[in-house]
């Protein structure tokens, strides 16, 4: 059975990054694909110490934490969603430090290689910096040998990158501004489900999946 393994890089778990995770991932199910959402602050993983181990070795140096975990997740999945709010347009230091611990999964042999690839992010503003993370997420699994697959497809040729939400603003009787969360962006939920079916295309055009 084809498998998608969704990370999340929020530093708060089942939060607006979760939610356009989990649409993404439901989408897939349609396509009968086994799904796993997993969020780091649920994993102790320590910091990439730079020792520089893995330019030598498929191992990372350190083993007394759960990056062991992950990385038998990401390698036994078919396709990696990445998930992180944008912070300072950019990933979270979680999920930075995480594709830091990865590695070893390219430096010595690409462990990685061939699967697909998607990112999604979730920001406070409209403008707040979303397409830089998306950017660094993607580029960050080109380097490790993904296949991305983002939002463009043949009627949507000018489209690019991965899933970008934002807040939406909400005011009360007195006029006091609040913020609805992801789910009432509906763009963002439509571009979920839309990344999800590139996705089974990908897999599809590698005849990894029919
Ligand atoms: C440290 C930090 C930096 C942030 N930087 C940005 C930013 O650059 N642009 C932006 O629009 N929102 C920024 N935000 C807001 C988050 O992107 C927003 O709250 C998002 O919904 C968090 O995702 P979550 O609900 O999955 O935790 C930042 C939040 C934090 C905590």
């Amino acid at each position: 059975m084809v498998k998608a393994l969704a990370i999340n890089g929020s530093h708060r778990k089942g939060k607006n990054t979760a939610t356009l995770l989990q649409q993404v991932l439901d989408e897939l199910t349609l396509f009968g694909v086994d799904t796993e959402l997993v969020s780091l602050p649920d994993y102790n993983l320590k910091w990439c110490t730079s020792c520089n181990h893995c330019m030598r070795a498929t191992e990372c140096s350190i083993q007394d934490d759960d990056m062991g975990i992950l990385s038998k997740k990401m390698l036994d999945a078919d396709i990696i969603i990445m998930g992180s709010p944008t912070y300072w347009a950019n990933v979270s230091a979680m999920m930075k430090n995480f594709m830091d611990r990865t590695r070893y999964m390219h430096l010595a042999k690409h462990l990685l290689d061939g699967k697909i690839g998607a990112a999604v992010t979730q920001a406070g503003m409209r403008n707040g910096g979303q397409e830089a993370c998306i950017a660094s997420m993607e580029s960050f699994m080109k380097a490790q040998g993904l296949i991305i697959a983002d939002l463009r497809d043949p009627e949507q040729p000018v489209a690019f990158g991965g899933v970008t939400g934002s807040l939406q603003k909400g005011y009360d009787e007195k006029g006091t501004v609040w913020f609805k969360n992801v789910s009432e962006d509906m763009l963002a939920i439509e571009a979920c489900k839309h990344l999800a079916r590139n996705i089974v295309r990908r897999m599809r055009d590698m005849g990894k999946m029919v």
